[in-house]
This record gives structure tokens, C-alpha cells and sequence, in this order.
């Protein structure tokens, strides 16, 4: 997968390098058929109450380059890892459930939608999981599941708008690149001045900044040496303020 200045294992945003004659997309059931077959059910290392579908070095999708996956209509497939910054963010959820509890929570550039299980799972009211990856809808439905959730899921670009209605927005990992990162925390202080809770989970990426923010848990969040520079990543948990 591409790298991002010096988040080097990070890969590029869905679609970035999809090729000019794109193949056909994937039907909903084929891209819920490519998971399962492209994945195991794995626990993440710092949420080991939860079980995602997952790739590892043992899984076929890891031998598959960005290329490859293109051809067959599959965008780089971020929703197959738990990213540090999710991890960390669905650890402090799990550990703090009074933040989500009874709460409408938006889990914002969901992934595998880690983070919004982990929010259901700690008694958030509702779950919205955003992400523009199509294939996040299939991946967090399965993994909702597999918890015995309920999410809901949007792939609209939820930046083109104020922030939704909600009582907490979750973001893991969202820091890896700009403009992206700048975008998403003018939206992200929008929410706060609006009375939205807002959470942030992130291994201090190249684009992440900790100005104007609270520092609430740091984490040793183990990770993989094939996405990541080190195999165990200091993760923080901030919030506004
Ligand atoms: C590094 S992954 C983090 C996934 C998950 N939060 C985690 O920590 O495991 C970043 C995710 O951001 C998503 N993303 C990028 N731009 C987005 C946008 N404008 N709205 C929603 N999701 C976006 C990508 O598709 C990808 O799934």
C-alpha cells in the first residue's frame, strides 16, 4: 500500500489510485462475500472483548497489493485494521462507558466501525458509522453483528455539512494526511462549539495536533510492523478544551 510523507505505511485514501478504466463495483453481497473470504475474525489487541473481521499476515487480501485490489474493484481496504488510534479510542469508550451512555453517537471515518461497536456496546442509544469507503458498510455490518450490535451507516461525506445531530462524535485515526486532517478538525471544532461531545483517537500522525485540545488517556496500543513504524504505538485519547 502507498505511503504518506512520514506515516510511511499508511495507505493512500480509497480511490486515490483506482486506474481510469475502473472495473465494475462490487454488489453489496459480493463485497460482504470478499470480507469473508478476504479475513478472519480477530480480536484486537487493545479491545480483546470485541471481534472484528480482520486481516493478517495469514489472510489472502495481505498479499494482495493496492493494485491488484484495484482491478477487482476493491479500494484499499482500511475497514480490515483496527488502526492504533481507533484501538485506543474503543479502549477509553469501553473503560468509560458514562461518556456514551444514552447518548446518539457518531462514529466518524468508521473503518471496520470499531469504534462504534465498542460505543454500543458501552450503552450509546444509537450508532451511526460514517465512512465514504462503500466496502465500510459491508465490513461494519458484519462486525456489528458479530458483537451483536446494531450500527447504522452512511458513505456520504458528512464534511460537506455541518456536523450532524448527535450527542458525541467518535474519530479515530482520521490524521494521516492533508488536506483531510485540517478539513476534518475545522468540522470537528464546529460539533464542540455546537455542545457535541468530541473524541479523538490518534497515534500522533504527521497531521495531528494536539492545539486547543485535552489530553483524557494514553495508551501502548500494539499494532503491526506491516502498517505501522513500530510495532506498539503511543496512542492518545483528546477531547476540546
Ligand atoms: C486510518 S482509517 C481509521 C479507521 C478507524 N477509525 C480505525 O481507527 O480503525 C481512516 C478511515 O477514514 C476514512 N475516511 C477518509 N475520509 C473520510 C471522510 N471524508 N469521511 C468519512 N471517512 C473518511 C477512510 O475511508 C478510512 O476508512
Amino acid at each position: 500500500m502507498e505511503a504518506a510523507r512520514s506515516d510511511r505505511r499508511i495507505p493512500s485514501p480509497p480511490l486515490a489510485d483506482v486506474p481510469e478504466s475502473r472495473p465494475t463495483p462490487l454488489s453489496a453481497t459480493e463485497r460482504r462475500a470478499f470480507i469473508l473470504a478476504n479475513t478472519r475474525l480477530q480480536r484486537p489487541p487493545h479491545t480483546p472483548e470485541l471481534q472484528l473481521h480482520l486481516a493478517d499476515e495469514i489472510t489472502p487480501i495481505w498479499r494482495l497489493t493496492e493494485e491488484a485490489l484495484a482491478e477487482i474493484g476493491v479500494p484499499p481496504p482500511f475497514w480490515a485494521f483496527a488502526w492504533a488510534g481507533g484501538q485506543a479510542l474503543a479502549r477509553y469508550v469501553l473503560d468509560h462507558p458514562q461518556v456514551v451512555r444514552g447518548q446518539r453517537v457518531l462514529d466518524f471515518a468508521a473503518g471496520s466501525g470499531l469504534v462504534g461497536v465498542a460505543a454500543m456496546k458501552a450503552g450509546a442509544s444509537h450508532g451511526l458509522c460514517a465512512d465514504i469507503d462503500d466496502f465500510c458498510a459491508a465490513a461494519i455490518a458484519l462486525n456489528a453483528e458479530v458483537n451483536a450490535v446494531r450500527v447504522a451507516f452512511t458513505a456520504e461525506n458528512l464534511l460537506d455539512a455541518p456536523p450532524p445531530d448527535v450527542d458525541v462524535i467518535l474519530a479515530g485515526d482520521i490524521s494521516y494526511e492533508n488536506p483531510l486532517a485540517g478539513r476534518v478538525r475545522a468540522w470537528l471544532a464546529e460539533a464542540h462549539a455546537r455542545g457535541v461531545m468530541v473524541l479523538m483517537g490518534d497515534p500522533r500522525r504527521s497531521y495531528f495536533s494536539t492545539q486547543g485540545l485535552r489530553p483524557l488517556a494514553e495508551y501502548e496500543v500494539q499494532t503491526t510492523r506491516e502498517l505501522e513504524d513500530f510495532a506498539v504505538k503511543r496512542t492518545g485519547v483528546w477531547t476540546f478544551g
